[in-house]
C-alpha cells in the first residue's frame, strides 16, 4: 500500500500551498523536498545554483528522492524540475502517488512574481514569461509521463485544488493501492 502523495509540477502551480492543506486534512506529513536539498547543503536553493550549478543541485535532490523513497505517510511537495531525472520518479513511486498539478503561463507568472525573483533561480532573467513557456514547452511530456493523477489549477484557490485531489484519489486511488488516511 503506498501512504504517500507526491505533487509534481511547475514552480507555481500551488504544490506548496496545497501540499500543506492536504497534509492537514489527511493527517500526514509535509515535506517540501527543497527544504531537505538546502539542509543536505547547508546553504539556500539559489546560493546552491550560484555556487555550485545546476547539475549538483540536480545530484542532491535526486539523493534526496532516494531517501523519501521509504518514507510513509506524508505529502511530499517537490521541487519542479524533479521530473527531469526519471530515477527521482522510481523512488518515489515505490511509497507514493503522484499527482501533477498544472497551470497556464501567465497564471504561473502572476503567483511567482509575488514571491520574488531571487527565489526563483532558473527565471532569474529579462524574460520570465517567456522562459516559463520554453521551460514549459520541454518538461510538458515528462510532467505527463510521471503523472498518475493530473488536476487543472487556473482559477481555482488551493483549498478547492486540495480537495479535488482528494476527491479523485477516492475515486481512482483504490486502484493505484493508496492509503489515503
Ligand atoms: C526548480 C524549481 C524549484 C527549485 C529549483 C528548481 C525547477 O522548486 O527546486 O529552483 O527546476 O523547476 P519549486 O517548483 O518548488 O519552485
Amino acid at each position: 500500500m503506498k501512504s504517500n502523495i507526491v505533487l509534481i509540477g511547475f514552480m507555481g502551480t500551488g504544490k506548496s500551498t496545497v501540499g500543506k492543506i492536504l497534509a492537514e486534512k489527511l493527517h500526514k506529513d509535509f515535506i517540501e523536498m527543497d527544504d531537505f536539498i538546502s539542509q543536505k547543503a547547508n546553504k539556500s536553493i539559489p546560493e546552491i545554483f550560484v555556487q555550485d550549478g545546476e547539475i549538483r543541485f540536480r545530484e542532491l535532490e535526486m539523493e534526496v528522492a532516494k531517501d523519501l523513497s521509504e518514507k510513509k505517510n506524508a505529502i511530499i511537495s517537490a521541487g519542479g524540475g524533479l521530473i527531469l531525472n526519471k530515477l527521482n520518479i522510481d523512488y518515489l513511486k515505490k511509497k507514493s502517488i503522484i499527482v501533477l498539478l498544472q497551470a497556464n503561463p501567465a497564471e504561473i507568472f502572476k503567483r511567482i512574481s509575488k514571491d520574488g525573483k531571487e527565489k526563483r533561480p532558473l527565471l532569474d532573467n529579462n524574460d520570465p514569461v517567456k522562459e516559463i513557456k520554453s521551460l514549459l514547452d520541454y518538461r510538458q511530456y515528462y510532467y505527463n509521463n510521471a503523472a498518475e493523477i493530473t488536476i487543472s489549477t487556473n482559477n481555482k484557490d488551493p483549498d478547492q485544488i486540495a480537495l479535488e485531489i482528494i476527491g479523485k484519489l477516492m475515486v481512482e486511488g483504490l486502484d493505484k493501492k493508496i492509503e489515503l488516511i
